[in-house]
């Protein structure tokens, strides 16, 4: 995990040991900064930066931290996703365990700007390392008096994939499960107490009536507030020194799979994807990739598009998206029936089932590609897959049944002559399993997959 060829904006050479050490590189900088701006002359730095949010969406920052401040209401909240559990993905886990101080600065600046009291960090429970690290981290910075008085609590979810989806990542900090509500954060916040749809059938609680709030509230991923503080630090005009004016600024980008050395790096937005694969060590001795998932948000990417700049609009040029910057490659040894059914399964099982398009689509699709998958499947799936694919999405609250619109369709469109050849006889390449690429460690060229999340049932149960 290094800063490519020694530079390095928020993903260090080494892990930062202590705010000293931090401050040595002029940590501490952004916020100080930020003290002496007003909360619109902090968004106006970000606005020109451009910087884009790297959770998954892209969403401009500036105009997302614009529409806290200016969101009306008493309290507003400031969260730090660090939820991360985008296959594929380790990048926030890396940037945490080696410079949580430019997190925990950037949530700083986040809170103060919006006007936020209370700040709060969303992470899996299971994240240790990174747990220990961002405690750790804020115990320095509020014996420094970097905190400015804002309250800032960690708080450990469940491993579900859903964790992260912002909406479900506040139901958790509010002590609940991670199910989507359904109205976006900026609407209806933390400790809301307005009913979501104008409408609820029981009282409100004790306290509240009379008196309904909708607590605007900031959601950021890790990346993006550690970004949003190199910014304040070092001015818009040099952030968009790199990356293009769409896509300023530089990239914490994953790559695992079939690559020699899998790994987490920062690079500038714009390099070509094969560069980031190279830096990967490539594909392994005699293999040639077949095909790279970014993530299971947007449409799989061929061979044919390697040459793809790492931006926002480049990504989506070729009918895909950058997602959280994490890139799953295959050789020409898988089989992408194969990796269908695996990626729809994580789909399905992680479905929460608030939406039933979406719970029971995602499921009729993982059947009829475990069908095809065994040699079982014929015309009619792909037809069933069709149509389930079509409405999936219906009624969503949340966006993870896109998802498995725009991964399966792509996949079964792109890789037409894997679905045909399982038409009716089993893998001809031989069934190489495929493993969920939930990752859950990557130190030194090897990746751990969670191998716990292969027993994961629908229900969220474990067999
Ligand atoms: C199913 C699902 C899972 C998500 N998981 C994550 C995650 O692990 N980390 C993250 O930062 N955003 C995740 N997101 C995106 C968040 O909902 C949200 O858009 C993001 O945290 C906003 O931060 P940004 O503007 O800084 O990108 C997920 C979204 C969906 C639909
Ligand atoms: S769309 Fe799917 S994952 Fe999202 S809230 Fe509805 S059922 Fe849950």
């Amino acid at each position: 995990m290094t800063g490519v060829e020694g530079r390095w904006r928020i993903l260090p050479d080494r892990p930062i040991e202590s705010i000293a050490d931090y401050a040595s590189f002029g940590g501490g900088r952004g916020l100080a900064r930020s003290r002496d701006l007003s909360s619109e002359e902090v968004v106006d730095e970000l606005t020109r930066a451009g910087l884009r949010g790297r959770g998954g969406a892209g969403f401009p920052t500036g105009a997302k931290w614009r529409s806290i401040l200016r969101g009306g209401g008493q309290h507003h909240y400031a969260v730090c996703n660090a939820g991360e559990g985008e296959p594929g993905t380790f990048k926030d886990r890396a940037l945490i365990r080696s410079n949580p101080y430019q997190v925990i600065e950037g949530l700083t600046i986040a809170a103060r700007t919006v006007g936020a009291a209370e700040a709060f960090v969303g992470i899996k429970e299971s994240f240790r390392i990174e747990m220990g690290r961002l405690t750790a981290a804020i115990a320095e910075f509020e014996e420094a008096g970097w905190l400015d008085g804002i309250g800032i609590t960690v708080v450990a979810g469940p491993e579900e994939y859903l964790l992260g989806e912002e909406k479900a990542m506040l139901e958790v900090i509010e002590g609940n499960e991670p199910l989507p509500r359904w109205l976006p954060p900026y609407l209806h916040g933390l400790f809301a107490t307005a009913p979501q749809l104008g409408w609820e059938s029981h009282e409100a609680e004790p306290g509240h009536l009379g008196t309904h709030t909708s607590n605007p509230t900031l959601v950021n991923n890790a990346e993006t507030l550690a970004q949003a503080a190199w910014i304040l630090s070092h001015g818009a005009d040099e952030f968009r020194k790199v990356g293009t004016e769409e896509s300023p600024g530089t990239l914490v980008c994953t790559v695992v799979g079939d690559v020699v050395h899998p790994d987490v790096f920062e690079l500038d937005m714009g390099t070509p994807l094969q560069e980031a694969l190279d830096h990967a060590g490539g594909s392994r001795p005699g293999q040639m990739v077949k095909a790279v998932v970014p993530g299971v948000a947007n449409a799989v990417l061929t061979s044919d598009h390697l040459g793809t700049p790492l931006t926002y609009e480049d990504m989506q040029a070729v009918g895909s998206g950058l997602g959280a910057g994490g890139f799953i490659v295959y050789d020409d040894s898988a089989c992408m029936v194969e990796v269908a059914t695996t990626l729809s399964n994580f789909l399905y099982v992680e479905s929460c089932g608030q939406c039933l398009p979406c719970k029971l689509g995602t499921g009729h699709i993982t059947r009829a590609l475990l069908a095809i998958r065994e040699g079982n499947g014929s015309e009619s799936e792909l037809d069933e897959i069709e149509e389930r694919l079509r409405i999936v999405a219906d009624a969503n609250r949340c966006y993870l049944p896109v998802q498995e619109q725009n991964l399966i369709s792509s996949i079964l469109r792109l890789f037409p002559d894997d679905v045909a050849a399982h038409l009716g006889s089993s893998c001809p390449a031989g069934k190489r399993t495929i493993p969920t690429p939930k990752v859950v460690d990557l130190v030194d060229g090897v990746v751990t997959y969670d191998q716990r999340q292969e027993l994961k049932r629908p229900d969220w149960t474990y067999g």
